[in-house]
């Protein structure tokens, strides 16, 4: 008789067989430089919480207040009754950071471009989309009916020649989305959305950036890449992002026009059939809004630890690609090389991940490292060291 799940042993045996199973480390703690994971004292460098907010503590007071008013959870889906007036004062903090008419929450950044894309265009439209967007991209467009093009990564001169000929079509689309990540997670570099605004402008395109990684990095006070190029919501339409990185909670959010805000929360299944963000959540990421908007301090000495820490390895000799922000990849092109690079530096207290295929080419293989405000000049020293011993020894450089 069939067995109705035998292939669940068999194809996990299979990802352990070809080394492709993730192994999940446990960090014992919050997330910050100075971490236990699975039991040893390590330096984190593979951190979204960029600036160290998840344990800031206004942020975690915040918290612990709303749950006191509000208890745990929301209890509902936002349009039935788990909108409570925490997470529409949060909607409103954000729409001012953000110099935008409105902004709308929803349980995390998957669910926005999982959820968005498929109700901006349909079947008479097409979506041009960067060749390296993240996989919720990749997702929300397999969800949608539109045709879709992808154009070379962050390239506008290839960007400008599939708009002329799309320009062509006669009936032409209906309507035409390009969409873009603001920095790039594997690359770090910073998609160049002034010039793809400059080249789509006269057809009437919609731009939408996914700047989960741009937020607390770029722009005035961390305002993300939409302040980083001085642009605004007329000419980039919908900028998307998500509270899990640099804010240090968790939860997506788009900011935009008034009709962006009123056409999604009635259009979007992930917001509609999905419950509401805990209202504790909702006031620790006014905390987090409030702390970017006082505490400059913050985002100047992630840059100011970037600048240090790329200068440094590259004189070393490392590869960093076009890394251009806090992620800095160091390229050692074969996979087990990168993997052999990550476990040797954790055993020498540095916790970073190898990338390797199919998240990147095959010939790219990469540790990823991730720059936070949190770390001392002797942490990065420390790290410096140990990449440049053991970048000898496994003759990376
Ligand atoms: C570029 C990008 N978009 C979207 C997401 C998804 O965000 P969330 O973790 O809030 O679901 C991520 C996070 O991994 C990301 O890196």
């Amino acid at each position: 008789m069939r067995n109705p799940t035998s292939f669940l042993k068999k194809e996990f045996e299979d990802l352990v067989e070809n080394s492709l199973d993730w192994k999940m480390k446990q960090v014992e703690g919050p997330n910050q430089p100075d971490s236990i994971v699975d039991s040893k004292k390590v330096i984190l460098l593979c951190s979204n919480n960029y600036l160290g907010l998840s344990y800031h503590a206004k942020v975690k007071k915040a918290a612990i207040d709303a749950i006191e008013k509000y208890g745990a959870g929301a209890g509902a889906v936002r349009v039935i009754s788990g909108t409570m007036d925490i997470h529409v004062e949060l909607e409103k903090r954000l729409a001012s950071f953000k110099n935008a008419e409105a902004s709308l929450t929803f349980p995390t950044g998957f669910s926005v471009n999982s959820g968005l894309i498929p109700q901006l265009v349909g079947d008479e439209d097409i979506i041009i989309s960067d060749e390296l967007n993240h996989g919720s991209i990749i997702d929300g467009v397999r969800l949608s009916k539109a045709e879709r093009i992808v154009y070379k990564h962050n390239d506008i001169e290839d960007l400008s020649s599939v708009i002329s000929k799309i320009d062509k079509k006669s009936p032409p689309y209906r309507r035409i989305l390009i969409i873009t990540d603001g920095v790039f997670s594997m690359d770090g570099d910073i998609a160049k959305l002034d010039e793809i605004y400059k080249v789509s402008k006269d057809v009437g395109a919609m731009i939408y950036v996914d700047d989960a990684h741009g937020e607390g990095v770029l722009g005035e006070k961390g305002k993300g890449i939409v302040n980083h190029f001085k642009l605004d919501h007329n000419k980039i339409h919908v900028e998307m992002g998500t509270f899990s990185k640099a804010f240090g909670t968790v939860g997506g959010h788009i900011s935009g026009s008034k009709e962006l805000i009123n056409f999604s929360w009635n259009k979007c299944r992930t917001l509609l059939l999905s419950s509401a963000p805990p209202p504790s959540v909702a006031a620790s990421t006014i905390a987090a809004i409030d702390v970017l908007e006082h505490e400059p301090e913050h985002v100047k000495k992630l840059w100011d630890n970037t600048i240090y820490f790329k200068r440094t390895v590259k004189d070393l000799g490392f590869n960093t690609g076009i890394s251009e922000t806090p992620i800095i990849p160091i390229i050692v092109n074969e996979s087990h090389k990168a993997q052999n690079f990550a476990s040797q530096l954790y055993e020498n207290g540095i916790y970073v991940v190898p990338i390797v295929y199919p998240m990147v080419a095959k010939d790219k293989a990469r540790i990823r490292i991730q720059i936070n405000s949190e770390l001392t000049n002797e942490h990065l020293d420390y790290v410096i060291s140990k990449l440049e011993s053991l970048g000898k020894k496994l003759k990376i450089i």
